[in-house]
């Protein structure tokens, strides 16, 4: 990674004749703390803070319109995708932003590194003396009564005037903690989800992939581990088809390691990789580990999983993640930011999966305590990428009540949904009214079966549930389509969503029973077209290929 050092040496002329007193302007600030957490006491002035900045990024707006004008079918540009470095000219903050951030820098004697091609975001490290000192903030040590766990946060912080509009982000430093996890839930249910239904339900070709610059790759984050062994006893049972030197490689970052202790297998990891490398057949796959060391505070790894990708020349055209935390969670401007991300690797030709969440109208969780407004989970709301939901069942397949849907508080409904959205909001009429936000962004985009997977965990098979089954899922058929068009020399489908919501939307199956209940009520209803429990529906392959003209 390039060091800030430069640029900030060459800007430091600036600060010259500037007055070092300025006017605090409150950046961030929350009135109460996050549930089940207590004050402990004053951070110690000497404890280093990791801390990160957002800049103002420059044309966000030019961002959005590159990544339709390559993910929209119509486009002249279609599946001509970015460069990494033309996916990040987009968010490059202004000369005036990195000068007026650069100058204030320097003048606090900070060394800050870059962690994206772009620059929009920057770390450093200060002791919690000068963060409060600098951001007129008080860090103070805050414990969780259940977990023990403690972490340092402050109520409020500030910058200097002449930094507004230019900084938008200091973090971690208001957010609340969370449990970003949206893990599968074990379940001892009969029926059972293998390969092979998938493959005979959705017509997903059991033939090899051939293209060796074919990817997927699959996030992992909270110490969960894919094990080796599990997944060659998993593809013996049910892909005894396949070749016995079937596995996946692996890519760290935040200091993630690669566990292959039988013991250390995890649930969620084992469910992504057995339901990647088991249904994409031939594929080459990456389970990308987010370590515990990550520096993103309350993001648990979800923005430098972000980053990371962005620093990476060549990217797997497929990426799926099975976890999230909610919403109302993150503070908007970070969210904003790590959507922008999403929106960089969309442009530059990755198909973005994440699974809706497990809580139906209630967020990432069944959430017994919510019976008002209904909670959305992150980053459903954000417009660019594919949010996917769970159905339940073959004659007929219906809705899985813990797939969670909605609208977004955050996210403006992009336009590609519009006619999609309309519908559904008219078929609703006033119920709900106040409970969900109708000018949101609405998800999921479509869904798969996510009811009793099996799943090999430390040698023994147990079954598992959630949208955490549906995402590795729908990025398999993602990425055989994808293996079909690079065959056939032409560009990988990208961003999803532009396609689906035109060429593609009656190349599913649509799910019209069945509904996603939470917070007191039943939820949305599935019904005929899109709608916020299922979107477009379980995928149909042979539909899928045609509609991506093959
Ligand atoms: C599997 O994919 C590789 C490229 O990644 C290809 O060379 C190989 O032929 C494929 N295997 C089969 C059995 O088609
Ligand atoms: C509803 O969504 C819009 C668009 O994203 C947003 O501007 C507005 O603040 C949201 N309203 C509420 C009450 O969250």
């Amino acid at each position: 990674m390039l060091r800030l050092s430069i640029l900030v040496l060459s800007l430091s002329s600036l600060i010259w004749g500037k007055p070092l007193a300025s006017t605090m302007k409150v950046l961030g600030r929350r009135e109460a703390l996050p549930a089940g957490f207590t004050l402990t006491e004053p951070a110690s002035p000497d404890t280093i803070l990791k801390l990160r900045i957002a800049l103002a990024q420059s044309n966000p707006a030019g961002l959005e319109d590159a990544l339709y004008d390559v993910s929209t079918p119509s486009s002249p540009n279609y599946g001509q995708f970015l460069t990494k470095e033309e996916a990040a000219s987009f968010v490059v903050p202004s000369p005036e932003t990195q000068a007026t951030v650069n100058a204030w820098l320097a003048q606090h004697d900070i060394d800050a590194t870059p962690l994206t091609p772009s620059g929009d975001w920057l770390s450093f490290q200060v002791p919690v003396s000068k963060a409060n000192e600098i951001f007129e903030a008080e860090f103070n040590v805050y414990t969780h009564g259940d977990t023990g766990r403690q972490t340092i946060r402050t109520m409020s912080y500030s910058i200097p005037q002449e930094l507004q509009g230019h900084l938008t982000v200091v973090y971690p430093t208001t957010t609340r903690a969370l449990q970003s996890d949206n893990s599968a839930v074990a379940s001892s249910c009969a029926n059972e989800i293998t390969p092979s239904c998938l493959q005979s339900l959705y017509g997903i070709p059991t033939t090899p992939a051939t293209q060796s610059s074919n990817k997927i790759g699959v996030a992992g984050f909270d110490e969960q581990y894919a094990d080796d062994q599990d997944l060659k006893t998993f593809l013996k049972t049910y892909r005894p088809d396949t070749s016995d030197t079937t596995t996946f490689t692996v890519q760290t970052l935040d200091g993630g390691s690669n566990s292959q202790q039988p013991s250390d297998a995890g649930t969620e990891a084992s469910l992504d990789i057995q339901y990647t490398v088991g249904v994409a057949t031939n594929v080459s796959t990456i389970f990308i580990s987010a370590g515990e060391q990550n520096h993103d505070g309350d993001l648990e790894g979800f923005l430098d999983m972000a980053n990371f990708l962005l620093n990476e020349d060549s990217l797997p055209q497929v990426f799926t993640t099975s976890y999230g935390p909610n919403e109302n969670d993150i503070p908007l401007d970070l969210s904003i930011n790590v959507c922008n991300a999403y929106a960089q690797l969309g442009a530059r030709g990755v198909s973005v999966l994440f699974a809706s969440g497990d809580g139906g109208v209630s967020g990432t969780q069944y959430d017994s305590s919510c019976s008002g407004e209904f909670i959305v989970p992150f980053p459903c709301g954000c417009p660019y990428h594919t949010s996917v939901g769970s159905t339940n069942g073959i004659s007929p397949e219906t809705a899985a009540d813990f797939s969670s849907g909605g609208f977004s508080n955050y996210f403006a409904r992009p336009s590609y949904q519009d006619t999609a959205v309309s519908a559904y909001l008219d078929f609703l009429g006033d119920k709900y009214k106040g409970l969900y936000n109708a000018s949101g962004r609405g998800f999921p985009d479509i869904s798969t079966q996510g009811v009793n997977f099996d799943v090999v965990i430390d040698t023994e098979v147990q079954q598992v549930s959630g949208t955490s089954a549906s995402s590795p899922t729908f990025a398999s058929v993602i990425a055989l389509i994808n293996d079909e068009l690079i065959a056939a020399g032409k560009s990988p489908l990208g961003f999803l969503n532009p396609w689906l919501y035109s060429t593609a939307s009656d190349a599913l199956n649509d799910i019209t029973e069945g509904d996603n209940p939470g917070c007191g009520t039943d939820g949305f209803s599935a019904t005929t077209g899109w709608d916020p429990v299922t979107g477009w529906g379980t995928p149909n392959y042979a539909k899928l290929r045609a509609a991506a003209g093959l």
